[in-house]
């Protein structure tokens, strides 16, 4: 294409322009006869995926995200499955270089739900009919976190009678306590890789975070029988478009159940934040990236569930209801209680501080149907992929 211009730009301006137009039709059709093809069957070439993934013109972009969307009705219906999101504790041993409440931000108060808030909040979803919660903690690995988290899962199974599904998110442990929580109710659990690439890995985190130890323990939550989360940041310092790909491609090979992707995005008191100067006039970029990342999962990965996150809400006030646009299928509004919401600011801009659940619940059922999509409630809406796997 480079030579063609080149050798245009040396004739006249008129010339340069029609060879440039025949150049762009050209790119084109080559660019939709490649989305017909990953829609048919997700077997494109790494690079293949990667100039999807990089795309950048508005129309072809739209072409992407339609052709993602339209397989994920197809292959798991138009619902979006809600899931009441509740931060229980900003308290963390461990101290990624991306994170707002790694363990070496002192900027930060500590907070921690007692027990019967994370019970009242949880109840508070069922009230909302979301049909399941999603329980998320920084990391911590001592007793009296593992039994609490234990006594919350058997508590809201108790007292919605079963009716609330949960996931949780609480990081890396030991194979009994993932057999624990999930003996006591819990059946997904979320666990980002952040990264496949261990190069990026290992600078993304200090040297005692073990990239293994984080494979082993996706495999460990599949084997105690939970459907699995895994995810990644994208935009990341460092981070190319071919290792995204290659993410990507270990979803694949984890048979991970769900995703839970998202825009990187700075946090000025973390050590990542200097590599990321102009991340403010980047954001519409970036959110661009982050949906086109969602639609290649979508056709790459087919039936699993998409989490449209709440970094791309903090991106653009608009962004989860185009993440659904573009392949998702999950959203997990925020119920936490809003005292404690402002210390759970993994990164700069969350949105939805002193958002009250109730207006929250009302405002996302309409904005999800303007989006051509409509929500279930009081449903699991568990992994589809999940399903037909075990069926
Ligand atoms: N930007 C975006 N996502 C972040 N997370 C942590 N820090 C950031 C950040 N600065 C994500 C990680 C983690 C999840 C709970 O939050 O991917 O797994
Ligand atoms: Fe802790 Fe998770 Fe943040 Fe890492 S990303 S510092 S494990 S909360």
């Amino acid at each position: 294409m480079l030579f063609f211009e080149k050798k245009c730009l040396i004739t006249s301006s008129h010339l340069t322009f029609s060879c440039t137009a025949v150049n762009y039709i050209i790119m084109k059709d080559k660019i939709y006869h490649l989305i017909q093809r990953a829609v048919q069957a997700p077997d494109l070439l790494p690079e293949e995926w990667a100039e999807l993934l990089a795309l950048t013109d508005y129309e072809l972009q739209k072409i992407l995200h339609r052709s993602a969307s339209d397989l994920r009705v197809k292959l798991c219906g138009d619902a979006v499955a809600l899931r009441g999101l509740v931060e229980i504790s900003n308290i963390c041993t461990k101290n990624c270089y991306y994170c707002g409440i790694r363990r070496e931000n002192f900027h930060i108060p500590r907070f921690e739900l007692d027990l019967n808030e994370i019970v009242d909040t949880a109840l508070l979803a069922q009230e909302f009919r979301y049909g399941s919660v999603v329980l998320q903690s920084g990391e911590r690995t001592d007793t009296k976190f593992i039994d609490k988290i234990s006594e919350a899962v058997s508590r809201i199974k108790k007292h919605s009678k079963n009716s609330l599904g949960i996931t949780l998110s609480c990081g890396e442990q030991e194979r009994a306590v993932y057999k624990e929580w999930f003996s006591a109710g819990a059946h997904r659990y979320l666990l980002r890789i952040e990264t496949s690439n261990r190069k990026l890995y290992s600078q993304l985190h200090p040297a005692n975070h073990d990239f293994d130890k984080r494979v082993e323990c996706l495999h460990l939550l599949k084997e105690c029988g939970y459907q699995l989360g895994t995810g990644i940041m994208c935009g990341l310092p460092g981070q190319t478009t071919l290792d995204i790909i290659r993410d990507i491609e270990f979803f694949a090979d984890i048979d991970a159940d769900m995703i839970g992707m998202g825009p990187y995005i700075v946090q000025q008191d973390t050590p990542l934040a200097k590599f990321s100067p102009d991340f403010e006039s980047e954001k519409s970029a970036r959110l661009d990236f982050a949906l086109n990342m969602i639609a290649i999962v979508r056709l790459r990965l087919r039936d699993v569930n998409i989490a449209a996150t709440t970094a791309l809400h903090a991106l653009a006030p608009d962004g989860r209801e185009r993440g659904l646009q573009a392949g998702a299928n999950v959203i997990m509004p925020n119920i936490t209680p809003t005292r404690f919401r402002s210390g759970y600011q993994l990164y700069d801009g969350k949105p939805g501080l002193n958002e009250n659940a109730d207006s929250v619940r009302k405002a996302l059922q309409e904005s999800i149907s303007s989006a051509g999509f409509r929500t279930i409630d009081d449903a699991w809406g568990d992994s589809r992929h999940f399903k037909n796997k075990n069926q």
